[in-house]
């Protein structure tokens, strides 16, 4: 059998059957230079490889780092399913990254209470396009559940599929912390209630009764002594009356300090009381509407917060807004509490007051803002100068 010799050259592969003539010498130099020319460009293609392969090699390394060992969870979804997670993400959720080879639904490891914050997020996503973040917990394998910050955004992968990116990290401590300062704050206000109804008992029982037996002696040093000389007789006159507005600054404040109403009848009557009696005191008509409250169990901390924040915005409007009628609207529209304190009165530049209120130690809104932050509601306060204003706030159940 006859063998055969292969001779590759860059252009073309020779193939040369051993029965035929041997190459002439001058072609068997080209060859020969064809095959040193070949073997220079496998070198150099050799070199270009390896390089390559260190590049690549580095470019891997990188995305671990990157990817892999980022500081957040990286999930990508795609109809809901788990297509792809780093490394941190399977470690937050305590499994291990085959478990996701098997593409699980994302919201097997949402806490079940808190599915529909994810779902929400989800359809917000939807329906505004724009990247959503929440705040729920995951559970891990082992079943223990902790907090998360997770933000969702809408794009396509490398093949021009639609996807979702969750990016997820664990905020348990400050959650935690979150609530040691919740509670800390609701203990503080239990104390400053307790301080303030002491205060108003020493107001009413003491200073209040202290003038009002100072007032009597006055007025009778000018009654039964009937020669006295009539600037005398006047100046007496007028501490006189100066001491009744004092007894009844003093009567008022220590009413105010005790929640007035709300032991005895509850917050809905309380309120409307309240109401009434400032519309007697004052130049303000205020006119307390309530709807849907029934149906809601408040804590008596929650009534004390709701009382203070329309107590705050009663004062202010008596105080700064020059208006003649004013309304406070509760409304319980589950799952939140939604409170208008509403005047038509001279407004203010909210913008403006909320720069100045450090400086001029004015504490009443922000107070009134500390106390809304406690109960995680919000409040937004609109006010146009002579077109009156309103503070709007959501308190969540
Ligand atoms: N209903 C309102 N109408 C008009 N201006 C208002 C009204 N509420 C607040 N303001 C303006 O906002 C400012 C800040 O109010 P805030 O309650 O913080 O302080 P204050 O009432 O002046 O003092 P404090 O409440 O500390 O006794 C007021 O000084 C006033 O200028
Ligand atoms: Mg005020």
């Amino acid at each position: 059998m006859g063998g055969e010799i292969l001779i590759i050259s860059d252009k073309h592969i020779t193939r040369m059957d051993e029965n035929q003539e041997l190459l002439s010498h001058e072609e068997t130099r080209r060859v020969l230079h064809e095959l040193r020319v070949y073997q220079t460009e496998l070198e150099v293609q050799n070199v270009e490889l390896r390089m390559a392969q260190v590049h690549l090699d580095t470019a891997r390394a990188r995305y671990f780092d990157l990817y892999d060992l980022a500081p957040v969870g990286y999930c990508t979804l795609s109809k809901g399913l788990v297509v792809e997670a780093n490394l941190t993400a399977a470690t937050l959720l305590g499994a291990t990254r085959s478990a996701f080879s098997r593409q699980p639904p994302f919201s097997r490891f949402i806490l079940e209470e808190d599915q529909c914050i994810y779902y929400r997020s989800i359809e917000q996503l939807s329906t505004a396009g724009e990247q959503q973040a929440c705040e729920l917990r995951m559970v891990r394998e082992d079943k223990t559940s902790f907090w998360v910050r997770l933000e969702i955004v809408a794009t396509q992968d490398a093949d021009g599929k639609r996807v979702r990116r969750v990016v997820f990290s664990d905020i348990t401590e400050r959650k935690n912390a979150d609530e040691k300062i919740h509670a800390l704050s609701q203990s503080l206000m239990q104390a400053q209630e307790k301080e303030r109804y002491l205060i108003s008992c020493e107001l009413h029982d003491s200073i209040a009764q202290n003038l009002s037996a100072l007032k009597i002696n006055n007025d009778l040093i000018y009654n039964d002594i009937p020669m006295i000389f009539p600037d005398l007789r006047e100046k007496l006159t007028a501490s006189s009356r100066l001491i009744l507005q004092t007894i009844v600054a003093v009567r008022s404040l220590a009413y105010d300090l005790r929640l007035p109403g709300l032991e005895e009848f509850g917050l809905l009557k309380a309120l409307e009381i309240y109401c009434e009696e400032a519309s007697e005191k004052g130049n303000v008509k205020f006119d307390f509407q309530s709807s849907g409250m029934f149906a809601i169990d408040l804590d008596r901390n929650m009534e004390i917060h709701i009382y203070r924040l329309i107590q705050e915005g009663m004062n202010n409007i008596l105080k700064h807004a020059e208006s003649d009628s004013a309304t406070i609207l509760l409304l319980g529209s589950s799952p939140n509490i939604i409170l208008h304190i509403r005047d038509n009165g001279r407004g203010f530049d909210v913008k403006a007051q909320e720069l100045l209120s450090a400086a001029t130690k004015r504490m009443g809104i922000r107070g009134m803002q500390e106390r809304v932050n406690m109960i995680h509601g919000s409040m937004a306060i609109k006010s146009q100068p002579m077109k009156g204003t309103q503070i709007s706030i959501k308190i969540p159940l």
